[in-house]
């Protein structure tokens, strides 16, 4: 049987959150500069928010820049901010037209004015859209966040708004970028790596793991069909015994 066809009526993940791994090596491969392997790696952005949209996937989180990727050659961090900038502004139809919703999390004061202002635009116009929401993780790292949360926590017992015995799990999840939006139920990271590079720590914690060799570039629909399928033969036990499931 076709996979689609199986994949469309099992289980389909709510959120799936995704670390695009491997633009550099899959240039270098064809003897390109890095850079080259970010530009196509676009094209794989569209492809897999596309399929994800026709999967009905409510969101869909991209890991694009970690805070450490700031340490790359300032050639490259600016030829990625051009690269948001231009793709962002190309995409904005695209978006529109597949009724995505944008979002970005990170430390986003810290991206070049350009982008924000670019980001902002494109937020703001697809904020109404009722479909997948497309979720940019930018300047991005998952310490930054729990540790941005801490601050913010400390910060509203001091005031009294809030109980140091109404902390929880809930609460906590509140006060991270990510608030609002449901853990993922399955990562993805492409090119082999399996680490998980300060991303989403507090969101994966019961996150399904899917590691696959193809680098971002050439990771296309059937691949992420593919990742869809192995979740859905899973067995998520959330801690309980396989008989009780
Ligand atoms: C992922 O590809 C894109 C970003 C981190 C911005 P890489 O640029 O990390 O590619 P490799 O891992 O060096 O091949
Ligand atoms: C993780 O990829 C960050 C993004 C995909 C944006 P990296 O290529 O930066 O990760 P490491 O450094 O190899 O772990
Ligand atoms: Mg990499």
């Amino acid at each position: 049987m076709d996979i689609k066809l199986e994949v469309l009526n099992g289980k389909i993940p709510e959120h799936v959150a995704i670390i695009m791994d491997g633009n550099g090596r899959w240039a270098k491969q064809q003897g390109n500069e890095r850079v080259f392997g970010h530009k196509q790696g676009v094209k794989s952005v569209k492809n897999i928010v596309e399929i994800a949209s026709e999967l009905k996937i409510k969101f869909l989180t991209l890991y694009a820049f970690s805070t450490e990727n700031w340490s790359r050659p300032k050639y490259e961090v600016d030829a990625l901010m051009a690269l948001l900038v231009s793709s962002i502004h190309s995409e904005l139809n695209l978006l529109i037209k597949n009724n995505v919703r944008l979002k970005a999390i990170g430390d986003i004061n810290s991206l070049p004015t350009e982008v924000i202002n670019e980001l902002n635009e494109a937020i703001n116009t697809t904020s109404k859209n009722t479909g997948l929401t497309l979720i940019l993780a930018l300047s991005y790292s998952a310490r930054w966040e729990i540790i941005e949360a801490v601050k913010n926590i400390v910060k509203d017992v001091k005031l009294d708004k809030l109980d140091i015995n109404n902390i929880n799990d809930n609460l906590f999840s509140t006060y991270l970028t990510t608030k609002n939006i449901p853990d993922p139920e399955l990562l993805i990271r492409t090119s082999g790596e399996q680490r998980i590079s300060n991303f989403l720590l507090w969101q994966i914690s019961y996150t399904e793991f899917y590691f696959t060799e193809k680098l971002w570039p050439d990771f296309g629909k059937d691949d992420f069909i593919n990742a869809i399928f192995a979740f859905q033969n899973r067995k998520r036990r959330f801690g309980k015994t396989g008989e009780q499931i």
